[in-house]
């Protein structure tokens, strides 16, 4: 839906993005702080039409709602996942298909580098020359760190560290061999890191480690690609109504003794200022700004959205 909001001059630097502004009589320009004129579209967020994006793991939960908005925001989506989950691809990419927006799927293991050459080839192939990678995929498992063995600590790793390097890595690659990347319209790598990469949680040892490798990751993608006009920013949220939550919930409750459910909603009802469960949506919202003109300034961040459990 499209909001319409009539300011006066003095309110125009403070209008968000993604709001229509209406100037009183029939304005089409307003001065910028450093006094050029620019056209009033300028105070929109621009779209993201005609662009291709990959976003991994997107046949549910929050990778589902981030392709789903770049979908709305005008993006052609490629949705990966494993073979497991392909029924769900199939269903996402019908789903922006009906929006009228290219889609495509790919299967493939982000853990494996020739998958993912094989993900970015066939997107490039079905949509065009790729613009943004979400490596959203991730896996999450409760154990007191103690008990973790060398495979869970490598599976985790694998999954969350290495899926997220070779996603990174070839979509730089091809965007730096396209040439459709520059100074003023970057490439853009999003990643999914979490709070548990700014505070580790218990029982999530491992998990966590992997969420601060993001931001380390992250960070070293943002100065190494910026020569070749590419950003490189992740995605931090906080207890997410998903399956990977459901999953914690369960393990969680089941070494403390507590009931399914009551981690999540003591977490959410004790620790999140603004009292609820977060829902996909939220996450997909931040990562919209992201993947948006917005953000073209923006580069080697982790940024938080989990209704303020971790403050920065
Ligand atoms: N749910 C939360 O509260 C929460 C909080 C912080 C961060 N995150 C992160 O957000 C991302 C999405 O989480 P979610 O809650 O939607 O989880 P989810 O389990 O609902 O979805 C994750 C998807 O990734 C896919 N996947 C797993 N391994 C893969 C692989 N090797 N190759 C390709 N796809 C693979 C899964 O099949 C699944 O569809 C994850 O990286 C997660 O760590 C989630």
């Amino acid at each position: 839906m499209t909001r319409n909001v009539v300011v006066t001059a003095r309110t125009v630097s403070r209008q968000h993005s993604g709001l229509r502004v209406v100037l009183p009589g029939s304005r089409t320009s307003f001065s910028t702080s450093n006094g050029a004129l620019a056209p009033v579209s300028y105070l929109s967020r621009k779209s993201s039409e005609g662009k291709n994006a990959i976003v991994t793991g997107s046949s549910q939960g929050i990778g589902k709602a981030i392709a789903l908005r770049l979908a709305a925001d005008g993006y052609n989506v490629c949705i990966n996942d494993i073979s497991a989950n392909a029924k769900g691809c199939a269903v996402v990419v019908d789903e922006i298909k009906s929006m009228g927006r290219k889609s495509c799927s790919a299967i493939a293991d982000v853990t494996k580098r020739d998958e993912v050459q094989q993900l970015v080839q066939i997107t490039v192939r079905e949509l065009g020359p790729l613009h943004t990678m979400v490596a959203n995929a991730g896996i999450a498992q409760v154990k007191p760190v103690l008990d973790l063995t060398e495979e869970d600590f490598q599976r985790m790793f694998a999954v969350n560290v290495f899926g997220l390097q070779n996603c990174y890595a070839e979509a730089a690659k091809q965007m730096i061999a396209d040439g459709v990347v520059g100074p003023d319209h970057p490439g853009k790598l999003i990643g999914a890191s979490s709070i548990v990469g700014f505070r580790s949680m218990e029982m999530l040892s491992h998990y966590s480690a992997t969420k601060w490798a993001v931001r380390g990751l992250t960070q070293a993608y943002a100065l190494e690609m910026a020569g070749h006009h590419i950003t490189a920013n992740a995605y931090a949220p906080g207890i997410v109504g998903t399956s990977m939550w459901d999953l914690i919930d369960a393990g969680m409750a089941k070494k403390k003794g507590h009931k399914k459910g009551d981690v999540m909603r003591k977490l959410a009802h004790e620790r999140t200022t603004l009292g609820r469960v977060s829902v996909a949506e939220d996450v997909s919202n931040l990562v919209s700004f992201l993947a948006s003109r917005d953000s073209d300034f923006v580069t080697g961040q982790t940024q938080i959205v989990d209704g303020g459990i971790v403050f920065t």
